[in-house]
Formats: structure tokens, C-alpha cells, sequence
């Protein structure tokens, strides 16, 4: 799925210094993290917040978790109602991640199956309908935290005091936005520009769009203006489709450019404990080994999971892999920031590789927070 993403700041008024891991991060040197390259920091985006664990993508509890584990950054997806609130939902559909089958009456979804009562975000109200949802975690459990809007959540990570930035991705936002003009003309954007608010922009390239629009030239573009920071480049695999732009953002030869950086996806699939979910898994059969032929598997509204490897556009990897789910892979590329359902694993591979120097976003004269002194709740389980 073709997705766009806004990087917002949001600057957490106070730190709670007696808390876990939680680090005493400046949004705006994070900002700058973004656009300058370090060979000694991979950032870390924690994918829909920390999810594992009995909690639901996209709440403020998972925002929470990813703050405590030193998380700096926060990917999250948000839609627009019927009554143009802005819930933070990933599906198209509310069925897989809120109770509103048994709400209405209807055959729970099952993302298993991909059956089930499954309506879309965009045909209900989120005043009197989807406010009243629960979120269901991952393993299908519905939690009490109901569905958050970005108002919510921004106030939320404000009176939580994180120091984190949210990438803000765009569900509904069909168009691409091909070329700063089209992204420029957007009335929020004017709007932005007009108020002297600085926009952190971050756009996304995948190899399915390279039949639509020159994505070199698109890049080339973005890099040039004040509020690109960055560039999501979703390469499947080395030399594969969109290899030129990850070579284009690296390279010393491009001039006037405004950032050296590219971010990825890892894509470790979406089951992660198959014995223990909710879910009917009726009439599906989930393979043993997830990670079947070295692929893995990811949710697909209204339809059973599928392999990440079925789902490549065509000539989007040298040999039909995609390698998103590869640690080393991914760091052998040269990516400077990584969007991780695990991102508290992360951290710990990338210290071990001299990569995690978070020194670079911590507040002017602060300390990373020493974990034996503060010891808080935050724990890792096994899951990964
Ligand atoms: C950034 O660029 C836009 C469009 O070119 C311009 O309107 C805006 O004033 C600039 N903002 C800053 C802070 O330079
Ligand atoms: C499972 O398959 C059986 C037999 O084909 C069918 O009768 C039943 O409706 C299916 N159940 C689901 C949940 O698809
Ligand atoms: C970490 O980064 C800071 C700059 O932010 C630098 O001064 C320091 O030397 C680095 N630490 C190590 C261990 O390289
Ligand atoms: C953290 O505090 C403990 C207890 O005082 C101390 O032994 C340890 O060396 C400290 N770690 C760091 C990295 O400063
Ligand atoms: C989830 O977290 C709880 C408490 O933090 C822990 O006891 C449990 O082992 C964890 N379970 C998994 C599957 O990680």
C-alpha cells in the first residue's frame, strides 16, 4: 500500500526522570537526525507504537510503551470519518483492530479469514459510533482504551510529557503527491506556510509507483525544498526497483540537496505468536514456519494474511524476495532510520554494532537516563 508520510514535532513539556528508559530526547534534534546522516545512530521508529504484548496498535498506551523503551519516533496512521474526525486507525475497514462486530450484533471480523463484519472508516461517524469502539491487541483480545483521534493522542503524548515525534501517515490520502507543486497546493499545507509553521515532510516511494511517475525526478525535487527532511524508500531488495534513489539520496554528487537520509520498513510480518491468538481461525491454515521460504506474513484487509513475497509489484526485487525482514539487509543499505514493530530489539542490535548513539537527539546538557538507577517498569518479553 502506497503510503504518505508528515512528520510532526511534538515537544513533551517535562521529563520524568525517574522513569524507566524513557530518554531526555530535544524533537528538534531529532528533526535534524532525520535529515544528517550519522554512521553512529540508526533512529528508531516504533511501527503504530510498541504494540506486542496485549497492547493495540495505534493507542496511547502503545505511544506510552515505545516512550518508556527510548523510543524516539512513533509511526501512526490515521483516517478520516464521515464526520471528518480524524481517528488513528490503520485498516481501510474498523473490524480487525476494534470490537465493532460484536457492537453491532454482526459476525466478529477475522483477519484470519478475512470474514466477518468488517465496515469501512470512511462510512461511519466517529461521534456516536466509532468513539465508542474498543481496540482489540494483537492477539485479537479486546482491551478497554477505545479509539483514539489525533487531537487525543496529541494531547495525550503532551500531558505524558514524551519526548517523541509522530510520522503522521495518510491513510485517505489517495493522490500521490507526484511533485512539490501538488504537495504545496494542499489548503493545509498553504495554510502551514501561511501561519510560518514549519512542516517536516517525509515522502514515501514504492516500486509500484515507478509505472505512475518518474520517482527519481519526484525525489530530486523534494530535496530541494525547506520542508522535506527526509525520504522513505521502500527497496525490496539490492538493485532492485527505486535502487537509483536510496544511490541518489547517498551520494555527495547531489547538489543543493536539503537531506542525506532515507528510512525503510522492516517488515518482520504481522503474526507474531500464531498458537496464541483469539481469532477463529477457522477454514485457515497457518503454516508452522511463519517464516515459510524466508518470507513472512502480513494482514491484508478483507482477505487471509499473505506472504510478503506474493505481494511484490512486479520487478520490484532482483530475485522475488522482498528483504524487508532482514536486520543486516536493511543495515547494509545504508538506511538512517528504520519503522520497527520491534524497535526495543533494535536498539539493543544496533548498540552492539556501535549504531545507537542517541547522544545526537538528547536535550542540551542532558544524560542518557541510566536504566539500573531508574528501573521502571519497561521490560522486554520474548516475543519478537
Ligand atoms: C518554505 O518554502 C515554502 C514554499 O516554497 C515557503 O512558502 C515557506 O515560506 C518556506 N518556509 C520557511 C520557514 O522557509
Ligand atoms: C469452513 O469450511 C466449511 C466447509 O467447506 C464451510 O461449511 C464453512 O462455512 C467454512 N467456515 C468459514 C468460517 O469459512
Ligand atoms: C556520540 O555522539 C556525540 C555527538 O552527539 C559525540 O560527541 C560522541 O563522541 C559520540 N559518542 C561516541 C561513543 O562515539
Ligand atoms: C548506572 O548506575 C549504576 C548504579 O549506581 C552504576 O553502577 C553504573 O555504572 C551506571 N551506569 C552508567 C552507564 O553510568
Ligand atoms: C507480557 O508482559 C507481562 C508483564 O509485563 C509478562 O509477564 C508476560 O510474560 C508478557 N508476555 C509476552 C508474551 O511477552
Amino acid at each position: 500500500m502506497v503510503q504518505y508520510s508528515t512528520a510532526l514535532a511534538l515537544l513533551g513539556l517535562h521529563i520524568g526522570a525517574a522513569v524507566a528508559a524513557r530518554q531526555p530526547y530535544d524533537v528538534r534534534k531529532i528533526i535534524e537526525a532525520f535529515r544528517n546522516p550519522h554512521d553512529d545512530l540508526t533512529i528508531l521508529c516504533a511501527h503504530r507504537g510498541l504494540r506486542w504484548n496485549g497492547t493495540a496498535e495505534n493507542s496511547v498506551d502503545a505511544y506510552w510503551r515505545a516512550a518508556e523503551a527510548g523510543i524516539e519516533c512513533i509511526e501512526t496512521d490515521m483516517r478520516l470519518s464521515k464526520d471528518h474526525f480524524i481517528p488513528m486507525i490503520h485498516d481501510g475497514g474498523l473490524g480487525r483492530t476494534t470490537d465493532v462486530g460484536e457492537q453491532a450484533g454482526k459476525e466478529a471480523y477475522n483477519p484470519y479469514t478475512g470474514q466477518g463484519y468488517n465496515p469501512n472508516v470512511e462510512d461511519l461517524n466517529y461521534e456516536g459510533y466509532i468513539e465508542n469502539l474498543h481496540l482489540r491487541d494483537e492477539m485479537g483480545r479486546v482491551r478497554v482504551e477505545k479509539v483514539p483521534t489525533l487531537p487525543e493522542m496529541v494531547q495525550a503524548i503532551h500531558e505524558e510529557g514524551m519526548n517523541v515525534v509522530l510520522e503522521l501517515d495518510f491513510k485517505d490520502q489517495a493522490a500521490w503527491y507526484k511533485t512539490p507543486e501538488d504537495f504545496e497546493a494542499l489548503r493545509w499545507v498553504q495554510d502551514a506556510f501561511a501561519s510560518g509553521v514549519q512542516l517536516a515532510f517525509i515522502p514515501v516511494y514504492d516500486p509500484a509507483m515507478e509505472d505512475e511517475m518518474d520517482t527519481l525526478a519526484s525525489l530530486k525535487a523534494f530535496s530541494q525544498t525547506n520542508y522535506t527532511i527526509s525520504a522513505e524508500i521502500e527497496l525490496r531488495s539490492t538493485n532492485g526497483v527505486l535502487q537509483d534513489l536510496l544511490d541518489y539520496v547517498k551520494s555527495t554528487q547531489s547538489t543543493n540537496v536539503k537531506f542525506r537520509t532515507a528510512g525503510t520498513f522492516y517488515a518482520p510480518g504481522d503474526i507474531f505468536a500464531p498458537g496464541t491468538v483469539d481469532f477463529d481461525r477457522a477454514n485457515y491454515t497457518f503454516p508452522d514456519d511463519e517464516h515459510q521460504s524466508n518470507s513472512v506474513y502480513t494482514f491484508q484487509d478483507n482477505k487471509a494474511p499473505r506472504l510478503m513475497d506474493s505481494l511484490l509489484p512486479d520487478g520490484a526485487s532482483v530475485d522475488g524476495h522482498d528483504y524487508r525482514s532482514d536486520f543486516n539487509w536493511i543495515i547494509k543499505q545504508g538506511y538512517d532510520w528504520v519503522i520497527s514493530d520491534t524497535p526495543d530489539l533494535w536498539a539493543q542490535r544496533l548498540e552492539k554494532q556501535g549504531k545507537r548513539n542517541i547522544t545526537w537527539m538528547l536535550a542540551d546538557g542532558s544524560k542518557v537516563i541510566n536504566e539500573t538507577l531508574s528501573g521502571g517498569w519497561y521490560k522486554r518479553h520474548e516475543l519478537m
